[in-house]
């Protein structure tokens, strides 16, 4: 397909993902043991491990899923990383939304090619590569970050994926609370997805940017933020009854008569709460299928955040929340590789 085809006329990063392997491309090599490596394809360049040398050159201009052997006579399948592979494998500097839950996003909060989007916080671009695929070449999605640090990896990323920026992405540095308010129209946002410590603080400006109708998604990692955004939201009166899943996925083990679930799996990733905005002046139904909470104990009252006041007194941070922080030292060497990958896609000429 890609043979003969007017690289403008295609897609954004369909060069990256198409025909014979050339020089900048992430390709992944698996070893016989199931071990996944990813390398930057280079021009005269080498792969040095333990088990021998392997010269680019017998990759670059050979398709996919060729099986190579190395100096010692070690074989590598060679493919390109499929997203899922490519954000488990990039640089970062926060946690990474995992490629189910990603897919879980862009099904609930129903990305269709041609949408703006709205998104908090950039991390490390994993969850806007989804989002920019889903999009598509006519859509458009803002991205709004906090740290500048973080806000460079995702670009590099983001860039080395697609082999050249996104013509509808942009990265907006700010508080993703405030910010949306000088850059957005007031409903003109068709979905906002949020992956931030405290959605809930954002209440306001998604309610003032999402269209009537717009879907609004916010995935937490923990149960106290999943409460306190879905009593804030249903507070709030501008939205429908908010929705909750998780997504557990069970891989499994396929040797001829053992054929059963893996021993481990990734038990806890997140939760997506889910709520669509209402017209303005509308009020939500009342849903008879809520049952009417009884007033809790003092005891309970200490051991859960049962109003807005009482969660108001925790530290809604990182360390409150067990999370995971980043030096900026760190954050900065994620960025510099993210870029120099980036760099090395944008090299990567469209077409055959
Ligand atoms: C878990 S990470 C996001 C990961 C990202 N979704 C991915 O898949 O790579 C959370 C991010 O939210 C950012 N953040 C936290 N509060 C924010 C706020 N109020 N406005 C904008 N960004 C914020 C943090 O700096 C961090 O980069």
């Amino acid at each position: 397909m890609s043979t003969g085809e007017d690289p403008a006329q295609q897609p954004i990063g369909k060069h990256m993902r198409t025909g014979p392997l050339k020089a900048g491309q992430r390709v992944q090599l698996t070893d016989y043991k199931g071990r996944k490596s990813t390398i930057t394809l280079v021009e005269g360049g080498q792969w040095h491990t333990h088990q021998g040398v392997l010269d680019h050159h017998r990759l670059i201009g050979q398709p996919e899923g060729i099986v190579v052997e190395n100096s010692g006579g070690y074989r590598y399948q060679v493919l390109r990383p499929l997203l899922n592979d490519y954000v488990l494998s990039m640089p970062r500097g926060a946690t990474v939304v995992y490629p189910k839950d990603s897919a879980q996003i862009v099904q609930v909060a129903d990305i269709f090619p041609g949408a703006h989007v709205l998104e908090a916080g950039v991390g490390s671009g994993a969850l806007s590569i989804s989002l920019l695929r889903a999009v598509g070449d006519a859509g458009t999605l803002n991205s709004y970050e906090l740290r500048e640090e973080f806000a460079e990896i995702a670009r590099g990323n983001v860039e080395a994926f697609f082999g050249q920026p996104h013509p509808g992405w942009n990265i907006h540095l700010g508080d993703a609370a405030q910010k949306p308010l000088e850059i957005e129209t007031p409903g003109g946002v068709d979905r906002v997805v949020l992956d931030m410590l405290a959605p809930w603080e954002c209440l306001e400006a998604v309610r003032t940017v999402l269209a009537p109708g717009g879907v609004w998604v916010s995935y937490v990692a923990s149960v106290t933020q999943l409460s306190r955004l879905t009593e804030a939201i249903r507070g709030s009166g501008g939205f429908t009854e908010p929705e909750a899943h998780e997504t557990m996925l069970r891989t499994w083990h396929l040797d001829g008569l053992a054929v059963r679930p893996d021993h481990r799996m990734v038990a806890h990733t997140g939760f997506l709460l889910s709520a669509r905005r209402l017209a303005d002046d509308q009020l939500p139904l009342e849903l008879k299928k809520r049952e009417k909470v009884s007033e809790p104990s003092p005891e309970d009252k200490q051991a859960w955040p049962g109003t807005a006041e009482d969660a108001a007194q925790l530290t809604w941070d990182e360390e409150g929340l067990k999370t995971r922080t980043v030096s900026g030292k760190k954050a900065r060497r994620a960025a510099a590789t993210a870029l120099k990958h980036a760099q090395a896609a944008e090299e990567v000429t469209p077409g055959e």
